[in-house]
């Protein structure tokens, strides 16, 4: 392979700057060329590339966001989109790409080979943490951490005026970001798309923690639990309890996404982009670069895309003792 391309695409994460530069240094060390596309598989059809060296990503490691910027391609998705990709793509005489993104960039990724055969390499890099065939994706850790801050908070506040707030966090099909945040803010409950957490046990337990003087309470909700978001768990909850207990709101939202990376997020990242690069020098296609067990492994996109990441049940279970 003489010509690489980089691009990050999906719901930007903190730490794929790192990713990038990563992949952009690893390439110019084999002696490959590399260019960046901007705006994911958008910047792939409008052509938007351009020629990166070893200055283009001096001083972003410890920078949030994404300096290729990103997308949610809706072009993409259709065959006249992926046609005016692979022609801009092949005017550029680019032999291979690294795709810097989620489940939905890695879809895209996947059906443009099975169309085109232009052999792809990925870095899970999206908050979410939801992709199997990695133990984290870039930007959880630096997401848990962003949460955990505003539980910290809002927790005092709580305290002060013996309230119970449900706080909403993202994670659209997934519940790592609340569980995580969840044990490290010491919540009561936390709720999650995985499993059912049924309404009534949420009011027992409220009200069991007021009966042994707990002076507040939190309730960390993922935002695609099954009994709706935030507001739509907590008016049901008022409804049932009446105004005994003192409830509040608070959706975390966008502010997860942003931020300085972790430490812990800079070195998988760095980790994840030298992997690709080597990974899809050395033959790898259509897979995602991971770190299972502290080892680097490549997983099909198809797998990484189909194959459920499952939250222990041990770390639900811990919620639950904890909050004693
Ligand atoms: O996939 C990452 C994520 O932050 C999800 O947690 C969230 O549901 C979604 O992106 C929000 O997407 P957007 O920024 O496009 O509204």
């Amino acid at each position: 392979m003489k010509k690489i391309a980089v691009f990050t695409s999906g719901g930007d994460a903190p730490g794929m700057n790192a990713c990038i530069r990563a992949v952009v240094r690893g390439a110019i060390y084999h002696g490959v060329e590399i260019v960046g596309i901007r705006r994911g598989y958008n910047g792939m059809i409008s052509g938007d590339i351009f020629p990166m060296d070893s200055r283009s990503v001096s001083n972003i490691v410890q920078r949030g966001g994404t300096v290729l910027k990103s997308a949610r391609s809706k072009e993409f998705v259709t065959p006249e989109g992926r046609k005016k990709a692979y022609e801009n793509i092949m005017s550029h005489g680019i032999d291979g790409l690294i795709a810097i993104g989620g489940n939905g960039t890695f879809t895209g990724a996947e059906i443009f080979y099975n169309e085109y055969q232009i052999p792809t390499v990925g870095c899970p890099g999206t908050i979410d943490n939801d992709l199997y065939g990695t133990d984290y994706t870039i930007g959880f850790d630096t997401a848990v951490n962003t949460s955990l801050e505003a539980i910290d908070k809002i927790r005092d506040t709580a305290d002060s005026h013996d309230r119970i707030f449900f706080i909403e966090v993202m994670g659209r099909d997934s519940g790592y970001i609340a569980i995580q945040s969840g044990i490290g803010g010491g919540a009561e409950i936390v709720m999650v798309p995985e499993t059912h957490t049924p309404l009534k046990k949420v009011v027992s337990t409220l009200k069991d923690g007021w009966k042994r003087q707990k002076s507040s309470s939190i309730v960390v909700v993922a935002e695609g639990d099954e009994a709706g978001n935030a507001t739509d768990i907590a008016n049901s909850i008022k409804e049932q309890v009446g105004d005994k207990l003192d409830i509040r709101v608070t959706t975390l939202g966008h502010i997860q996404r942003g931020g300085t990376p972790t430490a812990y997020d800079r070195i998988l990242a760095s980790r994840l982009g030298l992997g690709a690069i080597e990974g899809l020098l050395n033959g790898h296609k259509n897979e995602m670069a991971g770190i299972v067990n502290n080892e680097l492994v490549y997983t099909p996109f198809i797998d990484t895309i189909k194959k459920r990441k499952p939250i222990h049940d041990d770390l639900l279970r811990m919620v639950h003792i904890l909050s004693i």
